[in-house]
């Protein structure tokens, strides 16, 4: 096994070579922009990492690695228009810096890319990969639209909200995981118990998101804080809030007009009143605690465990 940051170089070094077109301008510098951008590359990650713990060199899996990152990016794209987002690591988003057709249009070109990257290499593997992917895929759009069917909503529960974040996020770290083994020719057994880790890594991850949302230092976290505040979005903790704040408070400031500033401090007020952000911790540790217990129906070398163990650890306490 190597170390994250190994992973990460190779990852970094295959996005760099890719070659796409210069012209038309409009369509491949947002895609230029968005992919050099970094962020965390959680997922690829993850799947050259699961390769290498199966035994197979890890870059038998870069352009499935590559292509799930260049999906990710891509539902990013979409996900700041529809979330009406305007900074993403720490820089203006594409509909920001460009427009909201160029943000759709980009957007389409990067799935039709992450399909095409998908396929290379993937041998007798491909039909397997693309259902894997799409499988995914769909998945992902049916929990963005739970989501936005939320904001509308007052009475979203728990598991309604659990439900869809499996959907439009766990989902696709599950697959990262699944891809690597898959690449590596490990049986459909232990790719499903790879897949199993990341949901449950999924799960603890956009909980995380969820709690930086609100909490985070726009420096370190890069997007703006308080977006899902002034969206209505029906996170953890505002469905916790919803159910236990007794003060009528909460329903009051969600229906009014008040500022933006002055909404955000008013709900995390009420957060903090009702102690969400330890408990929201609790929960992220349980979640993390699953996607570890995965692990051990993997026959894994302990190099690789430990791997994979400290990946969960860091990520639930991740500021970023
Ligand atoms: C952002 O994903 C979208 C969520 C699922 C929360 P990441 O937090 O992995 O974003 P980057 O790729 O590191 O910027
Ligand atoms: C992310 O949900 C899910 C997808 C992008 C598919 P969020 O809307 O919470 O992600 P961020 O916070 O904008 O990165
Ligand atoms: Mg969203
Ligand atoms: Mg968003
Ligand atoms: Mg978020």
């Amino acid at each position: 096994m190597k170390e994250f940051d190994e992973y990460l170089a190779m990852v970094n070094n295959a996005i760099s070579a890719l070659k796409l077109p210069d012209n038309p301008k409009g369509l491949y510098d947002p895609i230029r922009y968005t992919m050099e951008a970094g962020g965390k590359r959680l997922r690829p990650v993850l799947t050259l990492a699961a390769c290498d713990a199966m035994g197979k060199e890890p870059g038998t899996a870069i352009h499935q690695a590559i292509a799930i990152e260049m999906f990710h990016n891509f539902t990013l794209l979409h996900d700041d228009v529809m979330d009406n987002a305007d900074v993403r690591r720490g820089r203006p988003t594409v509909h920001k810096k460009w427009d909201e057709e160029t943000a759709i249009l980009s957007g389409d070109a990067m799935l039709t890319t992450s399909t095409m990257l998908l396929a290379i290499k993937s041998g007798e593997h491909l039909a397997s990969a693309l259902d894997l992917f799409n499988g995914t895929a769909m998945n992902i759009y049916e929990g963005q639209q739970f989501d936005m069917d939320f904001e509308k909503r007052m009475d979203v529960t728990v598991e309604e909200y659990m439900e869809m974040i499996r959907l439009k996020t766990s989902v696709l770290l599950g697959c990262a995981c699944g891809m690597g083994a898959l690449m590596a020719d490990a049986p459909f057994e232990t790719q499903l118990q790879f897949f199993n880790y990341g949901v449950n890594l999924g799960l603890a991850f956009q909980l995380q998101d969820d709690y930086l949302d609100t909490y985070g230092n726009p420096e370190t976290f890069g997007k703006t804080i308080g977006g899902d505040i002034l969206n209505d979005k029906k996170t953890w903790l505002l469905i916790m809030a919803l159910q236990e704040d007794e003060t009528g408070k909460l329903k009051e400031v969600i229906g009014s007009d008040i500022s933006a500033d002055e909404k955000i401090s008013t709900v995390r007020e009420i957060y903090n009143s009702l102690n969400l952000p330890d408990r929201i911790h609790e929960l992220i540790r349980a979640y993390i605690d699953t996607a570890i217990s995965c692990l051990d129906h993997i026959g894994l070398m302990p190099e690789a465990r430990a791997f994979f163990i400290d990946l969960a650890l860091k990520s639930a306490t991740r500021n970023k």
